[in-house]
């Protein structure tokens, strides 16, 4: 694992959109897969600075995310495809058509479950994955006890994860209680991955993950398995690394 310490969330973000670029750059038709939260935040918005500045193109690269809400239309401002509509892609120039999140509002969620990840062995696999982590070491929605074989699947969000989510919604009732995630093994096929973490409260799960065993407590230390993770974490985050 290749640990890249920096200052601070925006240096992270520097960072890692640097990583990103350079690789769209350099292949252009590469296929990416997306996260959301706060953490990558920051980075979207110098991807689009990028394309506003210095042309880099989306279009034709594909995105797959790692997930999305049950329950919740792509339209709903808490809806991951807003999300990505709003941070990303409706500021630069990808087609939508290559643009996939699950769809939480299917009527049969196995089969959407089933049909995403057919969608990602269709376009080819993930070149790169942009990954961020939850206080408890989830990564997409794979809390701790999911096992490290699952594909995409339906997640039940852990109550920590529920809370940590609330701020984007005006209730804690209105936050899902189920989410459609990339599963580990689904993450791990990945060719590359990247890892991005920001603030104390990422301090216990990057610790179990860099100092740790691979557990199922622990969905990140699946990630001990890969052989190309670059982490990209500021000094609060590895505070209690060695
Ligand atoms: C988001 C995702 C989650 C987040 C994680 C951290 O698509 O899959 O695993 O990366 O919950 O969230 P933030 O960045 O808000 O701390």
């Amino acid at each position: 694992m290749n640990v890249i310490q920096v200052e601070n969330y925006e240096d992270m973000s520097q960072k890692a959109a640097e990583i990103l670029i350079g690789k769209i750059r350099r292949f252009p038709a590469m296929n990416l897969g997306l996260a959301t939260g706060g953490t990558p935040i920051g980075t979207y918005r110098r991807l689009v600075q990028d394309h506003q500045m210095n042309g880099t193109s989306y279009q034709n690269i594909t995105t797959v995310n790692l997930d999305e809400y049950v329950g919740l239309s792509e339209h709903h401002p808490c809806s991951y495809r807003y999300y990505m509509e709003a941070h990303l892609f409706g500021k630069v120039d990808i087609d939508r058509r290559n643009t996939h999140l699950p769809n939480g509002n299917a009527e049969d969620l196995k089969a959407e479950c089933d049909r995403y990840e057919e969608r990602i062995r269709e376009i080819g696999g993930i070149d790169v994955q942009l990954l961020g982590i939850g206080r408890n070491g989830h990564i997409g929605f794979n809390e701790p006890g999911t096992p490290f074989d699952m594909r995409t699947h339906i997640a039940n969000l852990s109550l920590s994860t529920r809370q940590a989510n609330a701020r984007y919604f005006s209730s804690m009732d209105e936050v899902p209680t189920q989410a459609i995630s990339m599963g580990i093994a689904t993450i791990l096929e990945s060719r590359e991955i990247l890892l991005l973490a920001s603030g104390e409260d990422k301090a216990d799960a990057l610790q179990g993950l860099l100092n740790g065993q691979k557990r199922f407590s622990l969905p990140a230390s699946a990630l001990l398995d890969h052989p190309c993770v670059t982490i990209v974490a500021d000094k609060e985050a590895l505070s209690k690394s060695s």
